[in-house]
C-alpha cells in the first residue's frame, strides 16, 4: 500500500526515527562526495498554492540529487479545486509521476488528494501543519544535541501549523515541549490533545501556555515562527498589536539554558518575532536548519519512493 505523508501524528516514533537515520545516512554520503541515483527515473509533482523557497527549491535539489526530476507547478498552473477538482488533479497527476508534494491552504485539499492519488502524497505545508518542517527540525536538534529524550523544546509565538507539527514529532520521539501563545492563539484543542495522548506514550511533557519566559526557562531549543503566516494576511494589523511581548530577543535568550540553540522555519520577519542579534548570533541555527530540508527530505522521498 502506498504510504503518504500528510500529518506527524500518523507515523509511528520508529516510522520517524528511520526517515531521520536515513537522511543522516544520505547527508554522510552526499558529504563525502555525492549520492547514489536511488531515485533515477522518478518523478516528483509539487503543486503550490502559496509561495516558497526552501520546500521548492529543497525537494527539487532532493530529487535531482537522488538521480529524479521534479516538475513545479505553480498556483496559476493547476488551480487546485477551481480549475479542475482536487480528485481529478491526484487522479490525473499520479497517473504521470510517482510522488506528489503539496503546499495548499485547506489541509483537507492534501487529504483529498491523498485519497484520490496512486502514488504517496506529501504534506509540504497546510494551514493545519507541516511534518517536513518538523522532520528537518528534529534532524537539526539531533545533530546539535546528540539525543531528543530529555530535552526541552520552547515555542514563542503563534500556535500555528509548524508548531503542530512540532508538537506531534516532539512527543512521538520523546523530546518535552512547552509552548508560549498570546491567549487566543492557542494550537486548536485536537491538536493538544493528540500532542497529550503521544506524550502519555512516549513519557515526555507538554505545556501550553501564555508566559514566554516560563516556556523558554531551562530550554534546550526555542523556536519561534511569523505572527501572521500565508492565509492570514487579513489578521495582520490585529495580530501586531497583540504578538510583541512574544518575540525571541536576546533578554529571553538569556533566561535558557546557556547552550540553547534558537530555531526559525523561515522566512523570518526579523525586528518582530526575532531580533537580528539573535538570528545572526551564537545560538542560532537558522541556516543549518533550513539547510537540512534538503537532507531530511531526501530520508523521507528515500523510505516512500526507494523502499529505504
Ligand atoms: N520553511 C519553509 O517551508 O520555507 P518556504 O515557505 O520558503 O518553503
Ligand atoms: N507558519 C508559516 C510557515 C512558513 C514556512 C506559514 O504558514 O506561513
Amino acid at each position: 500500500m502506498k504510504k503518504d505523508l500528510l500529518s506527524l501524528a500518523d507515523l509511528s516514533a520508529e516510522e520517524i526515527w528511520h526517515i531521520l537515520n536515513v537522511a543522516q545516512e544520505l547527508k554522510e554520503e552526499w558529504q563525502a562526495g555525492g549520492n547514489q541515483p536511488i531515485l533515477m527515473g522518478k518523478t516528483l509533482g509539487m503543486i503550490f498554492q502559496k509561495p516558497s523557497l526552501r520546500t521548492r527549491v529543497s525537494f527539487e535539489v532532493a530529487m535531482l540529487q537522488l538521480g529524479g526530476e521534479a516538475l513545479y507547478l505553480s498556483p496559476d498552473e493547476i488551480q487546485l479545486g477551481k480549475r479542475e477538482s482536487v480528485p481529478d488533479v491526484a487522479r490525473v497527476l499520479s497517473r504521470y509521476v510517482d510522488c506528489i508534494m503539496a503546499r495548499v491552504f485547506a489541509h483537507k485539499d492534501v487529504e483529498t488528494l491523498a485519497a484520490y492519488s496512486r502514488v504517496p502524497v506529501i504534506n509540504g505545508l497546510s494551514d493545519y501543519s507541516h511534518p517536513c518542517q518538523a522532520l528537518a527540525d528534529f534532524f537539526t536538534i539531533l545533530e546539535k544535541k546528540g539525543t531528543l529524550r530529555g530535552l526541552k523544546l520552547a515555542w514563542v509565538g503563534d500556535g500555528n501549523n509548524v508548531l503542530t507539527s512540532l508538537l506531534f514529532g516532539a512527543t512521538k520521539l520523546g523530546m518535552d515541549i512547552a509552548a508560549a501563545t498570546p491567549p487566543g492563539y492557542e494550537p486548536a484543542r485536537e491538536v493538544q490533545e493528540l500532542a497529550f495522548r503521544f506524550a502519555k506514550e512516549s513519557g515526555s511533557t507538554v505545556e501550553i501556555g501564555h508566559d514566554p519566559q516560563a516556556a523558554v526557562n531551562n530550554a534546550d531549543v526555542i523556536y519561534t515562527d511569523v505572527w501572521t503566516s500565508m492565509g492570514q494576511e487579513a489578521e495582520k494589523e490585529q495580530r501586531l498589536k497583540v504578538f510583541p511581548p512574544y518575540q525571541v530577543n536576546a533578554a529571553l535568550v538569556a533566561r535558557a539554558k546557556p547552550d540553547v540553540i534558537v530555531m526559525h522555519c523561515l522566512p523570518a520577519h526579523r525586528g518582530e518575532e526575532i531580533t537580528d542579534e539573535v538570528a545572526d548570533g551564537p545560538h542560532s541555527v537558522l541556516f543549518d536548519q533550513a539547510e537540512n530540508r534538503l537532507h531530511a527530505q531526501k530520508g523521507l522521498l528515500a523510505v516512500l519512493l526507494a523502499n529505504k
